[in-house]
């Protein structure tokens, strides 16, 4: 394969994505054993590689929401605003409620968004993360299940983007940020 000048160092092979997606399919399988009524929330667009390939190996009922709120604003530097830019459509009262995060940095995105669907008294409300860059913490958040532990770099793939870009490569990588303006 030829490597891509837009990319320092790949960090996980596919392979290795998707067996640690496997590995957090069977925790959801363990903790939402006795669940009623499961809800997992994709926090759109990063999240959807992780989401689709993670559902496939829950083997308790569920269902799947999506809520898009804006954060880095498509570049590399995280603003600290969270706005909501397109809401649940179903009502998460009473319910199980899982957030599938592609990646946890500052914490200041899913702060916000665990502040907000709490207030819609879900009988229960955890945050799964693909990716888990803990020296980047601005803010008192932790999983209640990580991944990968990442370092403080920028990365891209796996729905990690840049710009709106490269989130289709099918491994995790270090972006090459001399690269940034060809994108
Ligand atoms: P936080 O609010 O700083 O925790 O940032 C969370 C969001 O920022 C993630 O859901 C990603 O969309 C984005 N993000 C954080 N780190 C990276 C990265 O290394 N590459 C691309 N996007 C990132
Ligand atoms: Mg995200």
């Amino acid at each position: 394969m030829k490597k891509d000048p837009r990319i320092k160092e790949i960090l996980y092979s596919r392979e290795e994505v998707e067996n640690k997606i496997k590995e957090l399919s069977e925790w959801v399988n363990k903790e939402y054993a006795n669940t009623d009524e499961l809800v997992i929330i994709g926090l759109l667009k990063g999240s959807i590689p992780f989401l689709s390939r993670l559902m496939m190996d829950v083997t308790v009922d569920m269902s799947i929401d999506f809520m898009t709120v804006s954060t880095y604003d498509g570049g590399v530097e995280s603003s600290g605003n969270v706005k909501v830019v397109m809401d649940l459509k179903r009502d998460i009262k009473g319910k199980d409620v899982l957030i599938a995060e592609d990646i946890i940095d500052s914490g200041i995105t899913l702060m916000q968004v665990k502040n907000q669907l709490a207030q819609r008294n879900p009988k229960s409300l955890k945050v799964l993360t693909l990716m888990d860059k803990p020296s980047g913490r601005k803010v008192k958040l932790q999983a209640d299940k990580v991944g990968l532990k990442v370092p403080d770099k920028f990365l891209v793939g796996y729905g990690l983007d840049v710009k709106e870009k490269m989130r289709n490569l099918p491994y995790i990588a270090v972006f090459n940020k001399d690269k940034l303006k060809d994108i």
